[in-house]
């Protein structure tokens, strides 16, 4: 028997062309590969994958999102996938999360290869795209004062005044938003190499407009996809935009929203930090990449293995939040203010946090208290609301709907 099958192979491979003999032997090598990697590591469990193309047939008709929660369901809160030959774990929980990401923070704050954000970011040139060193630190550092003379200054206030006005066409503003944060990078930049001048050779003018535009893709779609959310959610519940606009009315009465008021706008914060737990617009972050060997949670963690986050599983974990899928903002209010859960990490943690974090809070807020301060919102008529998520790729978002904005 065993000689017929060798025969029968022996004569496929001697009449098999060139590229064929290629194939089979890169598939082999990768199995080998595979093989020994998994008698060297106790990776964690995950779906059965094939030679380099992985897990990739299971998501041809679902999306990662969606795929990655039924594996967490069937294999448990840390769990292995090869997209193609690529090693992922995706992590459901958040000690392991932090485990990683803070604890072994920079073994594990690397950034993976894609070909094709390598090339639009004009050679992993940045923030999002970059690996940790110098270049990174000074992008991040100019990035995050930018944000904070941003948030320091009376701009976020106007341009959240702005969308205000804009949403409203009532009164037709005449100027151009202005365009701070790209204005203070540049600023920022030519402090940087000012005060540090072994900093030229790290932050190029490529960097720098790459940094602008990383800073305005990675804000605009994350905070245009939470505002959808919160005012999907709010269309379906007078009851909680007339208690924010109670709330509103006392604390900013006819004034433009700004610093002042935060701490007078507890509930309606409240509220939009819920809407960001239930809906996170990024659901599985954005991929990290181990630089060295580790474990966590028991399991070992090789170098060089993609890490994903799944920030919707963890936002809603029954360990951590008390009746998750209810929508209860109060759970955000303590008798002194607002309440941080450990587990609130929409915005990810540890090296590569978001460093938009505070910017995107105060815009939203200040973008929401604006327009409801004005208008009371309800579904435009013939419409439902649909709260099922595009997850197309890494997104997740709700489809659009019409809104009928009511003057108050
Ligand atoms: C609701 C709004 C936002 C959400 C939910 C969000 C979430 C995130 C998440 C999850 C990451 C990945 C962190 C990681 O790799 O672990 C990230 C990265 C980043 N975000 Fe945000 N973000 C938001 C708004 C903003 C804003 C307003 C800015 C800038 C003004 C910004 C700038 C960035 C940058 C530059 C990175 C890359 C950081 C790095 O690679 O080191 N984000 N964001």
């Amino acid at each position: 028997m065993i000689d017929k099958y060798g025969k029968l192979l022996w004569d496929y491979f001697r009449d098999a062309s060139t590229t064929t003999h290629c194939i089979l032997g890169a598939v082999s090598l990768y199995a080998l590969y595979r093989f020994v990697m998994k008698k060297k590591y106790k990776l964690p469990p995950g779906p059965r994958s094939l030679p380099l193309i992985g897990n990739l047939l299971a998501i041809r008709n679902e999306s990662m999102f969606e795929k990655v929660n039924q594996w967490q369901k069937k294999y448990g809160n840390i769990i292995t996938v090869y997209l193609g030959p690529m090693r992922t774990i995706v992590i459901s929980d958040i000690d392991f999360t932090l485990e990683a990401f803070v604890k072994n923070g920079l073994d594990f704050s690397d950034r993976p290869f894609f070909y094709s954000l390598h090339m639009f970011a004009e050679g992993s040139k940045s923030i999002l795209t970059s690996s940790l060193g110098d270049t990174f630190k000074y992008q991040r550092k100019v990035a995050s004062h930018a944000i904070r003379q941003c948030l320091s200054g009376q701009q976020l206030e106007v341009i959240s005044h702005e969308v205000m006005l804009y949403t409203a066409k009532v009164i037709k503003s005449q100027k151009d938003p202005p365009n701070c944060l790209a204005d203070t990078i540049i600023l920022a930049q030519q402090e940087l190499i000012m005060t540090d001048s072994s900093s030229l050779m790290h932050m190029t003018d490529v960097h720098a407009r790459q940094t602008v535009s990383d800073v305005f893709r990675a804000a605009v779609d994350t905070t245009h996809s939470t505002l959808d959310w919160i005012f999907l959610v709010l269309v379906t519940k007078p009851d909680v935009q007339a208690c924010m606009q109670k709330e509103i009315d006392e604390a900013v009465g006819e004034n433009i929203p700004g610093k002042d008021h935060r701490s007078k706008l507890v509930y309606t914060e409240a509220v939009i930090l819920e809407i960001m737990r239930l809906y996170p617009v990024a659901a599985l972050g954005v991929p990290h990449l181990t630089r060295n060997d580790s474990v966590i949670g028991g399991h070992d963690i090789p170098a060089k293995t993609t890490i994903m986050i799944n920030h919707y599983s963890i936002l809603r974990d029954p360990k951590h939040w008390d009746d998750p899928l209810a929508f209860k903002p109060e759970r955000f209010i303590s008798e002194d203010g607002l309440l941080r859960n450990r587990s609130f990490i929409p915005f990810s943690v540890g090296p590569r946090v978001c460093p938009g974090e505070s910017l995107a809070r105060c815009g939203i807020l200040y973008i929401v208290v604006g327009l409801l301060s004005k208008f009371s919102f309800s579904l435009a008529p013939g419409e439902k609301a649909d709260f099922t998520p595009d997850t197309s790729f890494f997104a997740y978002r709700p489809a659009d709907y019409y809104v009928v904005a009511k003057p108050r």
